[in-house]
């Protein structure tokens, strides 16, 4: 454990720029292995997550090398892909370590090769539902051995060749989703997801941009028809991940409930399926300028201009929820600081992340002083009106080895009278190593 006291500062001022986007690193190193040549990639993050995958991908004989660039630590990395069907039998098993996206996706990887791959992870993965991606690939022909109740530690025989379904998907969840696509690029003919409720695609569109045949269709019910063309050869890119908006998320919510503050984050990903945070603390009254909109790897990318503000409780419409699905740990900590109540509905699968993030960031919240409520499906939380929270220093918040609660809790600090303690916060280097250094320079 490495806990730490987060203490209230004054205003947050300056500029600066967020780490690579998780889900677009975790992609272009998989994609990589798989194109036949060099793919060359800047910009990714370099949190253990996805590091995790790149120690797979090179477990199942891709070659990915860590090359500096310059010595601000800019690094590009050169992958050399082993082509679609030529994954290699891992020696040993895969350790996915904290990473749900790195197990479900490399599952479905597996899931059409003729290999046997075991998934192992730490605690808190191995709590987690695999159910989920487990049904879909095992109507391919995939065959698993999970531990009870569908978690790891599991053993994945994959098939050869494996069969194209059309499945539509049951929880909205772009993981299961990009596990069926990616299982699909070795499967013979045309394999297709339903997708009722869009979720984060950049599965779809990286795929394209690797040159793998995909199209989406927005059926009668306005669900979207994602179909693949299988057996697919992949052409090796040169990527520029952009920033991540969940990363960007914990300082945008600092900025707006630390008074005087003023914060310009730069790089930040715009994709519509991830944006939902920045539309939700503006209908909050949240003062956030887009400065500089551009294309960033083919994904809309901005500046935030970020202004302390005088936030109000909404009731959270719970249709938004998948384009800010890791973002609530974050929007709880601006609604405790908020006036008025804020209301938050339709969020179960909030329960089955890294912890359960409804009654961990309830507890959380409570402890360092905040009117919460816990409901099935949510939060409510009684705001401040922009009093600091009174804090939480006699005993610390437990973040359950769940990085968004850490730094959550570490925001929450700088907007408290007494600070808050985190149990730990090694977590926070599955996804965003330089947080606290990034948070420790604008304190000056
Ligand atoms: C991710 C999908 C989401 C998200 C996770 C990253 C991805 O998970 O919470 O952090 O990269 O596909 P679900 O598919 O479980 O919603």
């Amino acid at each position: 454990m490495r806990p730490r006291r987060f203490m209230p500062v004054g205003p947050l001022k300056g500029t600066i720029r967020v780490p690579g986007d998780k889900s677009i690193s975790h992609r272009s190193i998989m994609l990589g292995a798989l194109a036949v040549g060099e793919t060359r990639v800047t910009g990714l993050l370099e949190g253990e997550d996805v590091l995790s995958t790149a120690a797979a991908m090179r477990a199942m004989g891709a070659s990915v090398l860590r090359q500096a660039q310059d010595d601000r630590g800019g690094a590009e990395w050169i992958i050399h892909g082993v082509g679609v069907g030529a994954l290699l039998q891992p020696e040993a098993a895969l350790d996915m370590g904290n990473s749900g996206t790195s197990t479900r996706l490399l599952m479905g990887l597996v899931a059409s090769h003729p290999i046997t791959a075991s998934f192992i992870g730490d605690a808190s993965l191995s709590k987690r539902p695999m159910g989920r991606a487990i049904e879909p690939l095992s109507r391919m022909g995939a065959e698993f051995t999970a531990s009870p109740g569908g978690t790891l530690p599991l053993m994945l025989r994959g098939a050869s060749p494996a069969v194209p379904i059309e499945y539509r998907l049951p929880v909205a969840s772009a993981q299961v989703k990009s596990a069926i696509l990616l299982a699909g690029l070795n499967t013979p003919g045309v394999t297709t997801v339903i997708e009722p409720v869009p979720t984060r695609d950049h599965s779809e569109r990286m795929l394209r941009g690797f040159g793998a045949e995909l199209s989406v269709e927005i059926d009668s019910d306005g669900a979207r028809v994602i179909r693949i063309r299988g057996e697919a050869e992949l052409k090796p890119q040169v990527i520029e991940v952009p920033g991540d908006p969940s990363s960007a998320a914990f300082f945008i919510v600092a900025a707006l409930i630390v008074p005087g503050s003023e914060l310009t984050i730069q790089n930040v990903g715009l994709n519509p399926t991830r944006a939902g945070i920045v539309e939700v603390l503006r209908q909050m009254g949240g003062n956030i300028t887009e400065v500089n909109p551009r294309e960033v790897g083919g994904e809309p990318v901005a500046d935030l201009l970020v202004r302390h503000s005088a936030l109000k409780g909404i009731a959270v419409d719970p249709a938004i929820a998948p384009s800010m699905i890791d973002e609530f740990p974050a929007l709880f900590v601006a609604a405790a600081l908020a006036e008025g109540t804020t209301v938050t509905t339709g969020l179960d699968e909030l329960r089955v992340k890294e912890s359960d993030r409804i009654s961990v960031m309830a507890a959380a919240l409570s402890a360092a002083g905040a009117r919460v409520t816990e409901t099935e499906d949510g939060l409510t939380i009684e705001g401040t009106g922009g009093d600091p929270l009174p804090g939480a220093n006699n005993q610390p918040v437990a973040t359950h080895l769940d990085h968004r609660i850490a730094m959550s809790m570490a925001v929450a600090g700088l907007a408290s009278r007494g600070g808050v303690e985190v149990d730990d916060t090694r977590p926070i280097a599955t996804s965003f190593p330089q947080f606290e250094a990034l948070l420790d320079g604008l304190k000056g």
